[in-house]
């Protein structure tokens, strides 16, 4: 079986549109929705990924701020930044890029975004929210993929699904998100036993390892027909890979997402939708999802 291409840049374009519309209406009542990205030091992964989110707000008039801090600001100077753009009333989404450099704390640093600023979902309110189902912002990957099994129908209740990563940004939030819909999971890691035989038993493998040294999905360890959703982001040689070769995976599946051009695509367009949603949150306006 030859499976269908999830296309994450059809569907990011598709949740573009409708994030166009909603900025031109909350123009339409004097608010420009605003996101305040702070990238710290001279990570050139992280300079990337934050250049495609201030281009992609652009695209549908989303206002960006740009503060870029040299990595030897202090946890205290990082948290002071922070708190100036929660008080700043022209910033609806502040998105701080992780990783931050090592002697900076990602909690700390997370913990200090107001909730209804918090873009990422990274924030305790808004994980909280998440576990019991009543979260508004949520973390953008996850929620991506979610929009993407909606965009080609693909079923998730009573479905296996195993999702190899545990990460805040990505496993823990997938995990509630497909819980919610309905899907049996299962969160794999470093330590998990007999991981082929799950994937095996698997409908729907959501992989996130991101290091093919010590990790590669291939065809053998998936059954006839699964989806296969891969959230990795290697770097080789300027080339972008993920946890699976498309070319080889897709033979097996009836859906595959490819990398690059698969889940990267969502992630930049559900941070705008989240920005669009907490500008209107922040005027009481409520948009429909
Ligand atoms: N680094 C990699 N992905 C993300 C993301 O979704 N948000 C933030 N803040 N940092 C990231």
């Amino acid at each position: 079986m030859t499976g269908v291409k999830i296309d994450g840049l059809e569907v990011a374009k598709s949740i573009r549109l409708q994030v166009k519309d909603i900025v031109n209406d909350l123009k339409a009542k004097g608010i420009t929705p605003c996101l305040a990205t702070v990238l710290v030091g001279d990570n050139q992964a992280s300079a990337t990924y934050v250049r495609n989110k201030h281009k992609a707000c652009e695209d549908v008039g989303i206002l960006t701020k740009d503060h870029t801090p040299t990595a030897e600001i202090t946890q205290a100077g990082l948290n002071k930044l922070i708190e100036e753009l929660n008080q700043d009333e022209t910033v609806h989404g502040i998105l701080v890029q992780l990783p931050l450099p090592s002697h900076l704390n990602e909690f700390i640093t997370t913990t200090q975004i107001l909730p209804e600023k918090d873009v990422d979902g990274l924030t305790p309110p808004n994980v909280g929210l998440l576990s019991i189902g009543k979260a508004v912002l949520v973390a953008c990957t996850p929620s991506g993929i979610i929009e993407m099994c909606k965009y080609y129908n693909i079923e998730l209740e009573g479905k296996n699904v195993v999702i190899i990563n545990r990460s805040n940004l990505v496993g823990k939030p997938l995990y509630h998100l497909l819980l919610q819909n309905n899907a049996t999971v299962t969160t794999c890691h470093s330590k998990t036993k007999d991981l082929k035989k799950i994937c095996l038993n698997s409908d729907i493998v959501i992989t996130g390892v991101g290091n093919r040294a010590i990790f590669k999905l291939t065809p053998d360890m998936i059954k006839e027909g699964a989806v296969v959703i891969d959230v990795a982001t290697t770097r080789h040689d300027g080339k972008l890979s993920g946890d699976a070769d498309y070319s080889e995976i897709i033979e097996k599946t009836s859906f595959a997402s490819p990398v690059p051009g698969g889940v990267g695509p969502m992630t930049v367009a559900m941070l705008l939708k989240n920005t669009v949603t907490a500008a209107a949150i922040s005027k009481g306006i409520d948009i429909k999802s």
